[in-house]
């Protein structure tokens, strides 16, 4: 059942080239330019008109929704705020028939997130689900949607059900810039081609890196903190990384946006702190390299995931760990690949359970 891999876990983030695959087929249309949503078709009109989209989700799915905030507003021109399910349904939150709420969920079942989208759904917003269960709760409960197709995710640890709503996000971002103008035909297409090379890149990522990786998890597998930093759009994959080491090492991880450091947890860095860098070549990469000399300069150890062929990066870096260029739109679809395999190799030096950690349930279905 676990095909021949040691761990549910490795066996999903070895997946993942066919289930990111499998959530674009059919709906990333290259030859013909476009892209097939039927859900965004269904709510077309709502999302036109929308005043802003609000994102709700939990935990990784979250991180995902992290993402989307800066993919459709950079895209799409259309207002984004996300919110935690745990709070946004506890608040009073100021939700008109004017709001699309995006919900993104891997179970279809977690607590939280369902209450939020009944309350938001009372006021008369317009539910649109990004769900992996076919037939669950918050599938049931949203006007639209579009399922990912990662299939059951066994692992606690989300790592193939991510990747596919990244996926998926970039299909809906794309669409929608498409329907509302706020993209030109040239960006359009360059970015299909590359969401279209999502697969084989990841696969290269499993095919070349993962010895390597597994000399870096062995290397760090005893620290007690472990700091992760990103810029613009991987900084969500910062905070996913942290996530991921957390929930099957146990070790007690942070992420950051790079630059907030200085406003406290810089105090952090002493020659023990292992800094891990989301790296690749973006817009914002020199302001990167210049946050990790900041980290040197303290005696931290730097480890980045970075672009193939980034010398820079690598004169600076301690371990380096490498990913294939991407358009940074998309980086954080390949980026967080690395990351998944680091905690997971770091859990297993460990000896835990890195199928079932310890306090933790696959689908939390109470609050
Ligand atoms: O099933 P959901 O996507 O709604 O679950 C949300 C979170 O509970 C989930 O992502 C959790 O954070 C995972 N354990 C992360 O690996």
């Amino acid at each position: 059942e676990k095909g021949g891999y040691d761990h549910f876990m490795l066996k999903e983030i070895f997946e993942q080239p066919t289930t990111i695959a499998d959530s674009l087929r059919g709906r990333l249309v290259l030859n013909e330019s476009k892209i097939i949503l039927s859900g965004i078709d269904i709510i077309q009109e709502k999302l036109l008109n929308a005043r802003r989209i609000i994102i709700v989700a939990c935990g990784t799915s979250w991180h995902a929704g992290l993402v989307a905030e800066y993919v459709i507003e950079e895209l799409c021109r259309i207002n984004v705020e996300v919110e935690y399910a745990s709070e946004f349904r506890y608040r009073n939150p100021i939700i008109t028939d004017e709001d699309v709420i995006i919900a993104i969920s891997q179970s279809g079942e977690t607590a939280d997130t369902l209450v939020a989208l009944e309350r938001a759904k009372e006021q008369g917003a317009t539910i649109f689900g990004i769900v992996n269960v076919v037939g669950s709760s918050i599938a049931r409960i949203s006007h639209a949607g579009c399922y990912t197709h990662a299939g059951p995710e066994i692992g606690v640890a989300s790592t193939k059900a991510y990747t596919a709503q990244l996926a998926v996000l970039m299909l809906l971002a794309l669409k929608v810039a498409k329907m509302k103008g706020t993209i030109s035909e040239e960006r359009f297409v360059e970015l299909s081609q590359e969401l279209n090379s999502v697969p084989e890149k990841v696969e290269w990522v499993l095919k070349n890196e993962v010895d390597n990786i597994k000399a870096i998890a062995y290397k760090y597998k005893d620290a007690h903190d472990v700091l992760y930093l990103g810029r613009g759009y991987n900084f969500p994959t910062a905070l996913e990384g942290a996530l991921k080491l957390k929930e099957i090492s146990y070790i007690h991880a942070e992420g950051y946006p790079a630059a907030e450091m200085k406003h406290g947890p810089i105090a952090l860095v002493d020659d023990t702190l292992p800094v891990v860098f989301v790296a690749t070549k973006d817009v914002y990469h020199e302001k990167v390299i210049s946050n990790m000399q900041e980290i040197k300069a303290r005696k931290g150890k730097v480890i980045a995931v970075v672009s193939e062929g980034d010398e820079i990066t690598h004169s600076i870096a301690d371990d380096i760990m490498t990913v294939p260029v991407l358009d940074e739109v998309l980086a954080p679809i390949l980026t967080v690949v690395p990351l998944q395999l680091l905690s997971y190799y770091i859990g297993v030096y460990r000896g835990l359970d890195v199928d079932k950690p310890r306090n933790l349930a696959k689908s939390v279905t109470v609050e």
